[in-house]
């Protein structure tokens, strides 16, 4: 939905405008223009410049610390003078201590190794709510925040605090303004009613509600839905578990307990008591001044401290001092009595005590085992409390771990009072505040102690990083004929040779057995040549075991070298879950699953290629079967990489002359996909140019005169090539579509390619319909590096678009030398079929991860449109008839 200019100026028109006068509403918009205005000259302050103002203003506040307290005492009626004081100076002295040397201006902190950086923006204008209970500290605390963040406030205090609060405020904005802050950096709502409060936070120009009071407050922050800060009502549960000090502890809980008579929302409630200390614990309260309550003085409590109607304390009892609390409600106790405790039997509306208690008034519960101990904190937090505080005092470490694992608290205070732990600095290293995040527990938006980083906005400028790539093949490769001679340096004991029975019949696995050092035994197993199902795996994993083997060669096309590679992977690490193991991953260095690298034995995989294609005698890919559920996966880790590599000729003499095209044009699909990838590299470039040129050259002789020596050999050579790119830049959209062809009309995975090949070129030499997302690549490159080919093939052209033409042409001129079937419908299948299957190949194409480093994203609408170009059979190239101008 939009919103027209008109509609906008009304959706922001303050709600809560109506019962406010013309002349009322005049007053607050005037309260917020200034602040507006005071924020923007704010905006232009430097970092110096805010530091500047910070520090007298703190010194301003502790010198009047004692003036402010009293002062607050004097109108509230609640807390403690001496008490107040000690608020008023961690208010300034603890908060500048914390804020001093941090940056809140331009750049804030950098992260180079991320090359991230933070900045700094203010938030404008911060209507802030302060409470009865701190109300001078609040209004000092939050004066220190604003001008470190270079934001205005206009201050709502409690209206029984407003002459206090105006003087803390008259003290920190003189002084302010005295060492450079702006004029009206600092206003204040005089004689204010909820209207007033409910007209600012609608305010428009109001960036941030920052709400520290009773609920209801809070609630009002959260109403108008913009950003606000509010924090929730407390109810602090204290486990005094049987391991603590307990000297330590009480006398904590009394000082945080009575500490400005109670008036800390984040002060004790009830402490649950482990029953072995429980006596102990109760003689101690009484001999440091507590009150511990019989039955019928627990009742009398009950009735009059707490409000039986809505179940929350009574408002005149809040930071009184024990005594009088006593005298008021007519309960006998010696005159110096600190605190007044209250054992309980439970928490809940059946037992007001549980509740919060804004005063010298405790409840204690006794249990009989951490368990019900903890059960009972946990209900206390629950009782008014999520989010807030909690306390545990115990020596045992598993079971404070236990309390904070179990209490919904932004602050856990271990082994220290509550009250003045929580405001941070003093008993710990928690962020100094007055202002008490309750997260969502609590209905906040925040756990944190409120400080000067919610009051900025914080902008983080992600500069774009240079993700380190990678090269990895097995180091040791050997190639030219009879390279297989090379197995002889590799000590073994017990070598287990992986082949098929066809390359077994011909003598190519005695070739290996003769090459194996006289040390070694050697025993053959024999597998089908099919592709690598896990009942194969399986076989071979048992023979691995029964002859302890040490080494595996496999010898054979991709078939054989995969099922060994998942041999070894399972006589290694035998708890590998090959199906976890094939989880799709979008990142290889983000991936979910990882290889398993506890290994209970080692085997040296060395790999011997019988075809020259697929390369898999230097990936790091496997692809196995699974029959059962009829569906491949395909594994990938640079731990499945065979060790060695062996590129021995020999083994491709005999190859027929439809495998020997097949194989080669695979592999130029690999290189051609690697060169354009978007994980292309100039490692790996360097292999897919290299192989490329191989292929265009001695492919085509190699299919005519299969006994040429040179020409069999630099095709062995280029898959392997070819394969070393592949490995580490992937292959693209060319593979998706060849997989799904090929596995619906059982077509031979070189010829699929075939089919899609002169189309697949085309489509990612076009200006992208959906660019592909890639970090890897700086702007669409893949036209260019096609023209780049086009060059290295000496096709000429003068244009990058004459040159992929040419490629195109050049690579259908080779095509048609190999005898490939140029159209699927050419190879006898019927359109209505074709058709048929096309919705289900055009989603497994879509599934198929190939494509994840193409350098154009395929739609769903352009792989159906390959699909249909190769089903015809129709390249531009070819409808242009063939190569282009400046052609060589
Ligand atoms: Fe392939």
């Amino acid at each position: 939905m939009t919103v027209s200019g008109a509609e906008q100026e009304k959706i922001q028109t303050p709600p809560a405008a109506e019962g406010l006068s013309a002349e009322r509403i005049a007053y607050l918009d005037s309260l917020v223009r200034q602040a507006r205005t005071a924020s923007a000259v704010f905006t232009q302050f430097t970092q110096e410049d805010v530091d500047r103002i910070v520090k007298p203003m703190v010194l301003a506040g502790l010198e009047r610390a004692q003036y402010l307290a009293r002062l607050a005492v004097e109108e509230t009626r609640l807390g403690v003078m001496e008490d107040k004081v000690i608020k008023n100076m961690v208010a300034t002295e603890f908060t500048y201590n914390y804020v001093k040397d941090k940056r809140t201006v331009g750049i804030i902190r950098e992260f180079p190794d991320r090359n991230l950086v933070e900045m700094a923006e203010p938030i404008g204008v911060i209507l802030s709510l302060t409470p009865i209970t701190n109300p001078t500290s609040t209004v000092l605390f939050k004066c220190i925040l604003a001008i470190k963040t270079r934001n205005a406030i206009i201050f709502s205090p409690h209206p029984k605090t407003l002459h206090c609060c105006s003087e803390a405020l008259r003290i920190m904005y003189e002084t302010a303004v005295k060492h450079g802050a702006p004029e009206g950096v600092f206003t204040c709502l005089q004689a204010h009613t909820l209207q007033d409060n409910a007209y600012l936070m609608g305010h428009k120009d109001v960036g941030l509600i920052d709400a520290t009071g009773g609920p209801g407050a809070v609630k009002a922050a959260y109403s108008p839905g913009k950003p606000a800060l509010g924090v929730g009502p407390g109810n602090t549960a204290v486990y005094l578990e049987k391991t603590a000090d307990l000297n330590t502890a009480i006398v904590d809980i009394i000082i945080s307990k009575t500490f400005d008579n109670g008036t800390i929302c984040a002060s004790e409630q009830t402490v649950v008591i482990d029953d072995e200390i429980y006596d102990q614990a109760m003689k101690k309260f009484s001999e440091l001044g507590a009150h511990v309550c019989n039955e019928k003085e627990t009742k009398l409590l009950e009735r009059t401290v707490m409000d039986p109607q809505t179940g929350f304390m009574q408002p005149l009892a809040v930071g009184q001092k024990a005594t009088d609390i006593a005298q008021f409600i007519g309960l006998p106790v010696a005159p110096n009595t600190k605190l007044l405790i209250a054992p309980i039997k439970g928490v809940g509306p059946e037992h007001p005590l549980s509740f919060e208690k804004l005063f010298p008034v405790l409840a204690v519960y006794r249990a009989r085992s951490i368990d019900e101990a903890l059960k009972v904190c946990v209900d206390v937090n629950h009782a008014g409390g999520l989010g807030h505080t909690a306390i545990i005092f115990s020596r045992n470490d598993e079971v404070v771990q236990k309390f904070g694992e179990v209490i919904n608290a932004g602050r856990i205070i271990v082994n220290s009072p509550g009250s003045i732990g929580a405001l941070g600095a003093v008993y710990n290293d928690l962020v100094p505040t007055f202002s008490f995040g309750c997260g969502t527990g609590g209905g906040n938006s925040t756990t944190d102690n409120v400080n000067i980083f919610h009051y900025l906005n914080i902008k983080r400028v992600a500069r774009r990083t240079q993700n380190h790539m990678w090269f990895r093949v097995p180091n040791q490769i050997y190639f030219n004929m009879n390279a297989v001679e090379n197995v002889r340096q590799f000590p073994s004991r017990s070598t287990i040779i992986v082949t098929n029975p066809a390359l077994e019949q011909i003598g190519h696995a005695d070739i290996v057995r003769r090459s194996l050092s006289p040390q070694t035994y050697g025993h053959v197993l024999v597998i089908a040549d099919a592709e690598p199902e896990i009942k194969v795996v399986m076989q071979g994993v048992e023979a691995l075991d029964s002859y302890k083997a040490d080494q595996i060669i496999a010898l054979g096309g991709g078939s054989v070298i995969d099922a060994a590679k998942i041999m070894k992977l399972k006589y290694e690490s035998p708890q590998a879950d090959l199906e976890e193991l094939a989880t799709p991953f979008l990142d290889l260095r983000k991936r979910v699953v990882q290889y398993p690298t506890e290994k209970i034995n080692r085997a040296r995989l060395i790999a011997i290629s019988t075809t020259s294609g697929t390369g898999s005698e230097v990936t790091p890919f496997a692809v196995l079967t699974d029959k059962e559920r009829r569906r491949k996966v395909t594994l990938a880790d640079y731990s499945l990489s065979p060790d060695v590599a062996i590129v021995d000729p020999q083994f491709v003499m005999s190859m027929p002359r439809g495998l020997t095209a097949d194989t080669g044009v695979d592999c130029l699909t690999h290189a051609l996909e690697a060169g354009v990838s978007s994980y292309a590299s100039p490692y790996t470039d360097s292999n897919a140019m290299q192989a490329i040129r191989l292929v265009f050259k001695y492919l085509p002789i190699a299919y005519e005169n299969p006994h040429d020596e040179e020409a069999r050999s630099m095709m062995h050579n280029a898959a392997c090539i070819a394969a070393l790119a592949f490995s580490n830049a992937s292959v693209g959209v060319n593979h998706a579509l060849a997989h799904a062809f090929g596995a619906r009309f059982g077509v031979a995975h070189g010829r699929a390619n075939a089919l899609m090949l002169p189309h697949v070129l085309e489509y990612n030499a076009a200006v992208p319909t959906k660019f592909m997302p890639s970090p890897y690549q700086q702007g669409y490159v893949a036209h260019k590096k096609y023209a780049t080919i086009a060059d290295l093939l000496g096709l000429g052209g003068h244009t990058i678009e004459e040159k992929v033409k040419n490629l195109v042409a050049a690579t259908e001129k080779l095509l048609d030398q190999l005898g490939f079937p140029r159209s699927i419908a050419e190879l006898g299948i019927s359109r209505e079929e074709f058709e048929r299957a096309l919705p289900e190949m055009t989603k497994i194409a879509f599934d198929d991860p190939s494509w994840r480093s193409n350098p154009r994203m395929p739609l769903m609408n352009e792989l159906v449109e390959l699909f249909w170009k190769a089903y015809e059979g129709r390249s531009q190239a070819k409808a242009a008839g063939g190569l282009q101008p400046g052609t060589n």
